[in-house]
């Protein structure tokens, strides 16, 4: 029985490696079921899931009020594309513009498409309503961004990995530090800024998290020069760090949301878990004076606004005030950095912990090229927790929000037990 399980993940891994291109390097675990905070192999191993598909599983796998509106949509109509009307976007418009407290929302499908669009718009806004001259537009980008793959938002990158041979690059960017308002006012002093775009928090960086009033400050110094501040809340959005967007700042609603940010983005970037990590669906929010400066025809998408999408998205945003995730991922969020610090205080392979809510990383004491933390994650898995390194001295932890504290007291034993037998490999 043992030698023909294992088999089994050894078969997918091989597919996988001889008919699928070689753009991503997979921990070698072969996952077939996921519930709630948990995910299976193959072999039937469970593990928890401490990456929730980089933040978009932030309402658990396969979650039964989404997966049911997904079913039940799917048996009546999955597309029309937005050459004909349908009865599921009007009802979703109205109730994620309702949500976020924006005019309107353009639909997509992935995180960087939505990006991309918020791009487009920040630049139609620029010609159309600020006066720039033509071709003239610029958009700031903050250095250690992570926006997505295309070719634009690479053009910002500064990441070899995601840049080199890929050129040449997309003009009208101009990069400034992260967490730095000095720098980001000089650069707006540049009429022709469009606007900015930012991640509250970075975390395919590895989770950086800039200072308290550096994103109040940015939106305040865009709002100045009259340029617009983009928020790419794709990763941090949606509970992931213990408020409804991380843009919220030290709004203190909590559960019952009133939807009163510290701040509130020109243009909203949405991913990810807007789905539950069950169907991609992106959105880009906007109010009127910027939104409606796209006209019919010029930007779209056959896949955006899908029905399916719609009714997915509406009971995934459902799951998230029903259940007060919110909230838990708060409280959960600052007893995993209490834990944690308890580990880097005891162990001299773990330098620190950050991150805000569920959305938390810890630094290896080991540099960015080591294998380090992939050794570690390759032990965590052993172990039965799954989490994945973002360079190679920086481990990410980001589990599915309806986690329990007795859930996330094992997991940070795991975590602990762990690293503390790698150490003694060393
Ligand atoms: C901040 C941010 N923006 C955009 C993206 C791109 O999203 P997608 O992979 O769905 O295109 C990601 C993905 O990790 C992200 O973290």
């Amino acid at each position: 029985m043992e030698s023909t399980t294992h088999s089994q993940s050894t078969h997918f891994i091989a597919l996988e490696d001889k008919h699928g291109a070689h753009n991503y390097h997979p921990l070698p675990v072969v996952l077939s079921r996921g519930e709630g905070v948990y995910v299976w192999d193959v072999e039937g191993k469970k593990y928890y899931d401490f990456l929730s598909a980089y933040s978009a599983v932030n309402q658990g796998h396969c979650h039964p009020k989404i997966t049911a509106a997904l079913k039940a949509q799917a048996d009546n109509l999955t597309l029309t594309s937005r050459a004909f009307y349908n009865d599921q976007l009007g009802p979703y418009e109205k109730y994620v513009t309702a949500y976020f407290d924006y005019d309107k929302v353009l639909p997509m499908n992935t995180g960087v498409e939505a990006v991309e669009t918020a791009l487009k718009l920040c630049r139609k806004w620029a010609y159309q309503v600020k006066g720039v001259a033509e071709n003239q537009a610029k958009i700031i980008f903050a250095k250690g961004n992570f926006h997505g793959r295309t070719l634009s938002v690479i053009s910002a990158s500064l990441d070899p990995a995601a840049r080199n041979d890929y050129g040449p690059y997309m003009p009208g960017i101009e990069l400034i530090e992260y967490n730095n308002l000095a720098a980001l006012e000089k650069a707006l002093d540049d009429k022709n800024v469009a606007g900015f775009i930012v991640e509250p928090i970075q975390g395919e960086a590895g989770v950086f998290v800039p200072d308290e009033g550096y994103l109040k400050g940015a939106y305040d110094l865009c709002k100045q020069h009259n340029a617009l501040f983009i928020a790419d809340e794709v990763q941090t959005g949606i509970a992931r760090t213990g408020k409804l967007l991380a843009t919220c700042g030290n709004c203190s609603c909590g559960a019952s949301c009133e939807r009163k940010p510290e701040i509130k983005p020109d243009i909203l970037v949405l991913g990810k878990a807007l789905s539950g990590g069950v169907f991609p669906v992106s959105a880009v929010l906007a109010n009127n004076d910027i939104m409606m400066t796209m006209k019919p025809g010029e930007h779209g998408s056959t896949f955006g606004g899908n029905p399916l999408a719609c009714a997915v998205a509406i009971a995934a945003l459902e799951v998230i005030e029903d259940e007060n995730l919110q909230e838990n991922a708060q409280q959960l969020g600052k007893l995993f950095r209490e834990l944690m610090q308890e580990l880097v205080d005891t162990s001299d392979l773990v330098n620190l912990v950050r991150g805000k809510g569920l959305l938390n990383a810890i630094v290896i004491n080991d540099d960015e090229e080591s294998k380090t933390a992939w050794n570690i994650c390759v032990a965590l898995k052993e172990n039965g927790l799954l989490a994945k390194p973002t360079h190679g001295n920086i481990i990410r932890f980001a589990p599915p929000l309806v986690m329990t504290e007795e859930q996330l007291r094992d997991c940070c034993s795991i975590i602990e037990r762990t690293i503390l037998a790698y150490e003694k490999t060393m």
